[in-house]
């Protein structure tokens, strides 16, 4: 695997790769990488010639008050994690001074899809992100662009940015990975001591219930939400910052689910410090 430190240099390298008619597939990351992040390579892998991997902590999508600092960087561990699945072409890992100039004054912005979910509880997180990835699909130049559906709204913000604004890049969402017991994998999973680690399965119990409702005829999303505050109520450790049923396309709150709509049910859940979250797509029958 090449690691390559500056954006002429992944330029240059993409630019190569294209001419050889090589189809291109970009997964970015921040890192620490675990079994979530290798599912997204070996989608990129099925899809593309010629993969990069990312990884870059990026400081504009931390607020303050955040995790940026502490953050894990683990970058020996996670090439070696990348090697157990056949490795990238490239690794792409930036400085942040080579991501961000000194006097940097643009920033990119998907208008009304960061009210609600995160998007209202980070402000200004969802800029850093559609700010980052187009500069890194700037740099990598990829055809294909892979994402994990764990951050659906990132996922729904990204997918939309890309095709507002015409980069030629094909946005693919991956399925959740999860533990054993149904936890979604998360680099901040480790943040979790053993009691909220084992009380962390309510977030994807609460979502599963949300899914049978639904399956069962519930279309009142009141109901569908006061089934999941109830469900990661019955946690003691746990502190619900949000539960929320949303149309994908506007990712606005929906009061009834109508036939053939696609929906999202998600939730925000602190343990300590830690702040996990998790979804499930909804697809109304028609
Ligand atoms: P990061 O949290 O490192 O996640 C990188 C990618 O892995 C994202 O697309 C995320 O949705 C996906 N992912 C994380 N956990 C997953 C899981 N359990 N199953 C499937 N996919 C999972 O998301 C970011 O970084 C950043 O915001 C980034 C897009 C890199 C921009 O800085």
């Amino acid at each position: 695997m090449n690691l390559v430190h500056t954006v002429a240099e992944m330029q240059a390298r993409a630019d190569a790769a294209r001419c050889a008619e090589q189809a291109l597939a970009l997964v970015p990351t921040m890192g620490a990488l675990h079994a979530g992040h290798l599912a997204l390579v070996e989608e990129a892998r099925r899809r593309a010639d010629h993969v990069t991997v990312s990884i870059f902590v990026n400081p504009t999508q931390f607020g303050p008050g955040e995790d940026f600092e502490s953050y894990p960087r683990t970058l020996d561990a996670d090439l070696d994690a990348l090697r157990s699945v056949g490795g990238a072409d490239l690794v792409f890992v930036p400085e942040v001074g080579e991501m961000y100039g000194a006097h940097a004054a643009t920033s990119v912005e998907v208008e009304g899809l960061g009210d609600h979910l995160c998007g209202a509880h980070r402000p200004g997180h969802f800029d850093g992100v559609t700010t980052i990835v187009t500069k890194l699909f700037l740099a990598c130049r990829p055809h294909v662009a892979v994402f994990g559906k764990k951050d659906a709204q990132q996922f729904l913000i990204l997918r939309r940015m890309a095709r507002d604004l015409g980069f030629g890049v094909e946005v693919v969402g991956v399925e959740t990975v999860r533990e054993a017991d149904g936890l979604a994998m998360s680099s901040r999973n480790r943040y979790l001591s053993a009691g909220e680690r084992e009380q962390a399965v309510v977030l994807s119990k609460a979502l599963a219930d949300v899914r049978l409702q639904v399956e069962s005829g519930e279309r009142q999303a009141a109901v569908l939400v006061e089934s999941m505050q109830m469900g990661i109520g019955s946690a003691p450790l746990a502190r619900l910052q949000y539960a929320e049923v949303v149309d994908t396309e506007t990712l606005q709150p929906i009061e009834t689910l109508q036939p053939g709509q696609e929906a999202l049910a998600a939730v925000a859940v602190y343990f300590g410090g830690a702040r996990l979250i998790d979804n499930t797509f909804l697809d109304v029958p028609g």
